[in-house]
This record gives C-alpha cells, sequence and structure tokens, in this order.
C-alpha cells in the first residue's frame, strides 16, 4: 500500500484523476470500477474536463441502493448518469451498476459478479471511505471474503447519505446491493480517496489500524497494489505519515506526479 498526502482535497482529487486518466490511455479498453459520494463528484468533473477517450472502457459500480429505479433523482445510476456517463464518450452499454430494483436481489448479485468475471476482472477499481469504514457499502461485519449481495446499512452510514435525500436520514434506503470486500479485492488496483477531518479517524483505522471486519476497509492492507490519496485534513490521524511521504517523494514512479 502507498499514502500519498496532498496538501488539500483539490489536489487530492486532482490526483486521483490523473491516475485515472493514465490509466485509461494506456489501455483503452481497461475495466474500471467506480464509486459515487460526493468525494467523488469533482473526480468525474475533471476526468469530464480531460481529454481522455472512454469509448472502449467498460464500467463497474460498487453499489446501489435497494428500492430505487434507476430513473431515481437519488440512485446511484442516476448518479453516474448525471456526474460521469452523460459527460464523456463512454458505450452506455458497457456501463454496469448493481440492480438494486432487481425482483430477486440474490439473482442480480450473481449476474453481477458474473458480469465482472466475463469483461475478465476488474483493471482499476475507485473506492471512497464511508465514516463507518465501509468500502462500497459494505457496513461492519462484512466478511472479508464477501461477494456481490445485499447488505443493510447503517444508521451511520443513512445519516452520513442524508445529504442526497434532502438530508432526512429516514429516506435514505435501508438495503444496498454492494459489491462485496472479496469481490473489490479481486481487482488488480485499487485507489482509494478520502478528503476532510470527518475522515481522519476512519482513515487511520483503514490504514493501519488491524484487518477487520468490523471496519471493511481495513481490507485493503491485504491487497498487493493499493493506493491510498488523501488531503493533509483526512490524513491528519495517520501515525506513519513521516514514511509516506519519504516514499512519494523518492520513489521514481510518482515522480511525474509530484509536479
Ligand atoms: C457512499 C458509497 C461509498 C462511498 C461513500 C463516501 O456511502 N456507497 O462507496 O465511499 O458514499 O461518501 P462521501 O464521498 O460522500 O463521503
Amino acid at each position: 500500500m502507498e499514502v500519498i498526502t496532498l496538501q488539500d482535497d483539490g489536489q487530492a482529487v486532482s490526483l486521483v484523476a490523473r491516475l485515472l486518466g493514465d490509466r485509461v490511455r494506456s489501455k483503452p479498453d481497461i475495466v474500471l470500477g467506480l464509486a459515487t459520494g460526493r468525494t467523488m463528484e469533482r473526480v468525474y468533473r475533471e476526468l469530464s474536463r480531460s481529454d481522455v477517450c472512454f469509448s472502449s472502457c467498460r464500467t463497474f459500480n460498487l453499489d446501489e441502493y435497494i428500492g430505487l429505479d434507476a430513473s431515481d433523482r437519488n440512485s446511484y445510476r442516476h448518479y453516474m448518469q448525471h456526474h460521469f456517463f452523460s459527460q464523456v464518450d463512454i458505450d452506455p452499454a458497457n456501463t454496469a451498476v448493481p440492480d438494486g430494483n432487481a425482483n430477486d436481489l440474490k439473482k442480480a448479485a450473481e449476474n453481477y459478479e458474473l458480469l465482472i468475471e466475463n469483461a475478465g476482472g476488474i483493471d482499476t477499481q475507485l473506492l471512497g471511505i464511508g465514516v463507518a469504514g465501509h468500502i462500497g457499502f459494505n457496513e461492519p461485519l462484512s466478511s472479508i471474503m464477501s461477494r456481490t449481495r445485499d447488505k443493510c446499512l447503517t444508521p451511520v452510514t443513512r445519516a452520513q447519505n442524508a445529504g442526497m435525500f434532502g438530508g432526512d436520514a429516514t429516506r435514505v434506503p435501508k438495503r444496498a446491493l454492494t459489491m462485496g470486500v472479496g469481490t473489490i479485492l479481486d481487482a488488480r488496483e485499487l485507489i482509494l480517496l478520502a478528503t476532510g477531518s470527518a475522515k481522519a479517524e476512519i482513515v487511520a483505522k483503514a490504514v493501519e489500524g488491524p484487518i477487520t471486519s468490523m471496519v471493511s476497509a481495513s481490507a485493503i492492507q491485504l491487497h498487493p497494489d493499493c493506493k491510498v490519496i488523501v488531503d493533509e485534513e483526512a490524513a491528519a490521524k495517520l501515525k506513519g505519515r513521516e514514511y509516506y511521504d519519504y516514499v512519494f517523494n523518492n520513489e521514481p514512479v510518482w515522480e511525474k506526479y509530484r509536479r
């Protein structure tokens, strides 16, 4: 794992957008795993304004609320259409978001896993982190081996995501269909982005704490190619900062991104 701390959230967002852009340029038919949430909105904005061509990409989103129609403005399908898919040249047929409105959720989850497998697996998976420690919607006690399935959301998560529902946590669906922690760990590369002081504690737990199903994001420690990109505020509780900064400032692979 590498942890890169940048001065402010704008720089952290830009680095993630640059990394993703470079991944697509070097492999135009890349399979991307995508994430939602406020943090990602600016990543998609930067990518949309770039000259990156997405026409041969395939994408798989991490999760979707259960019971919301794809056309519902609070659904993650709608979020993706609005913030990204409609802004770039991606083929809509190559974009997948779990079907949270399926009659048979178990089948929808199995199909999603199959779809990812048939696409050759995910090359680069973008991740945010929830204050409850989730990646995707893998709430506490999600098995580190878990695959795509339905999951009950914690009150903390519903409160965190209330902003998208007019500030009313009771309007946030109680359940979601999410890639499992195991599904996420199967991606060939993980890039986790977190900004702001509200994420400082959970970022420290995910990066430096014990690997535990209580903090599903801690499973990223098991991944052989994971980059965590944070701003100063989100990095505030990391104990190993000095070394992480040293690596970023000295590893040749990061040279072009230091400017
Ligand atoms: C939702 C998503 C997560 C995401 C989180 C972060 O809960 N299911 O995948 O990591 O939001 O949200 P924000 O960026 O708004 O803090």
